[in-house]
C-alpha cells in the first residue's frame, strides 16, 4: 500500500524519469543479461550461422495448436495430437539426424533435430489431408521431410518442392522421396511448369524468403493453380505484408503465428496463413 502511494508520488513528480531510472535500468539489465547468457551458451554449443534451428517454448506450442486449429477449422485437441505425433516420430528424427550428420554442410549445421514452426506445417498437412502440396524454397529439405512424413501418415498426397540451389533437398531421403517431386530451379519458372501444375494445389508453402517482390510474384503465379479449399502459408509474414495483402485482394482470411524459440537468442520467424473466407453471421 505504502509502496503504491510512493510510486504514485514519484510518477506525479517532474523528476519521475530520473527517479525511476535505477528501476528501469535494472529491468533492462536483467533482460539483457538473460539474452547474453543465451547467446554465450549458443556460441559454445551450436555451429549454425544461418537457417537457425530451435524448438519452441511450451506456451508457444499451445498458441501454435490454436493457430492451426483456427486456420483449418479443426478441433484444437486433434491439432495438439498432431504436434505430439511429429515430435514422437522416431523414424523421422533418426533419418533427419543421419542426413544432417552426413551433410556436406555439416561444419555449419548441428546434428540435432529441431523442427521449430515446421511441426505446425505437419499439423496443417495432417488436418487438411491435401492431395497436392507445393513448397517454394526447399533448402536442406527439413520442411519437405516433415511434410512428406505427414503425407505418408495420411496415406495419400504428393509434395512438389523447388529450390534454386543445387545442393538443396539432402534430407528428402527414403521413404519420404516416394511422395516428393524435388525440382532444382527458380520458383517462378517452376510454378509455370508441369510439376507444379500436375493437379490443383491444396496447400502452398511460400518459403523462398527472397524479396517481397519475389513473394508477391510467387503468390500471383500460384493463384490460378489453387484448389477452392487451398490454404497458403508463408514464413516472411513477420517482416513483410505480401500474404495479408494477397489474402485481402482474394477475399480470404489471414492469421499470423510468431515463433518463440526455446533457449535461443534468435527471436524466431513465424507462419502466416491465408485460408478460404469464413462464413460470418
Ligand atoms: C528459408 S529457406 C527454405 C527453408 C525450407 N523450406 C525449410 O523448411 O527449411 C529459403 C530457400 O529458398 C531458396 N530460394 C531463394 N530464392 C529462390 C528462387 N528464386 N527460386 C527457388 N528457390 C529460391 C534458397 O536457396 C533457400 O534454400
Amino acid at each position: 500500500m505504502q509502496h503504491t502511494a510512493l510510486t504514485r508520488r514519484i510518477a506525479a513528480s517532474p523528476l519521475a524519469p530520473l527517479a525511476t531510472f535505477p528501476i528501469r535500468l535494472a529491468a533492462a539489465a536483467r533482460h539483457n543479461a538473460h539474452a547474453v547468457k543465451q547467446t554465450a551458451s549458443w556460441l559454445v554449443r551450436s555451429r549454425e550461422h544461418v537457417h537457425y534451428t530451435y524448438d519452441l517454448e511450451p506456451l508457444n506450442l499451445e498458441h501454435l495448436s490454436w493457430f492451426v486449429a483456427t486456420s483449418t477449422g479443426t478441433p484444437v485437441d486433434e491439432i495438439r495430437g498432431y504436434l505430439a505425433e511429429v515430435q514422437q516420430d522416431e523414424q523421422l528424427r533418426r533419418l533427419v539426424a543421419a542426413g544432417l550428420a552426413r551433410s556436406e554442410r555439416n561444419a555449419t549445421t548441428d546434428p540435432v533435430v529441431r523442427y521449430g514452426r515446421r511441426i505446425g506445417w505437419y499439423a496443417f498437412v495432417r488436418a487438411l489431408r491435401p492431395g497436392f502440396v507445393v513448397e517454394t524454397g526447399t533448402n536442406r529439405g527439413l520442411g519437405s521431410a516433415v511434410i512428406a512424413a505427414a503425407l505418408l501418415r495420411n496415406g495419400g498426397g504428393r509434395l512438389a518442392t523447388v529450390d534454386v540451389d543445387d545442393r538443396a533437398g539432402e534430407l528428402i531421403v527414403p521413404p519420404y522421396d516416394k511422395v516428393v517431386d524435388h525440382v532444382i530451379g527458380d520458383s517462378l519458372e517452376f510454378l509455370a511448369g508441369p510439376v507444379a501444375r500436375q493437379q490443383p494445389i491444396d496447400l502452398l508453402f511460400v518459403d523462398t524468403g527472397w524479396t517481397p517482390e519475389h513473394e508477391r510474384a510467387e503468390l500471383a503465379a500460384a493463384t490460378p493453380l489453387l484448389s477452392p479449399r487451398a490454404v497458403v502459408l508463408a514464413t516472411k509474414t513477420y517482416c513483410w505484408s505480401e500474404l495479408p495483402r494477397w489474402a485481402e485482394d482474394n477475399r480470404r482470411e489471414f492469421l499470423h503465428f510468431s515463433e518463440k524459440p526455446r533457449d535461443h537468442w534468435y527471436r524466431g520467424v513465424g507462419i502466416g496463413a491465408s485460408f478460404p473466407a469464413l462464413v460470418r453471421a
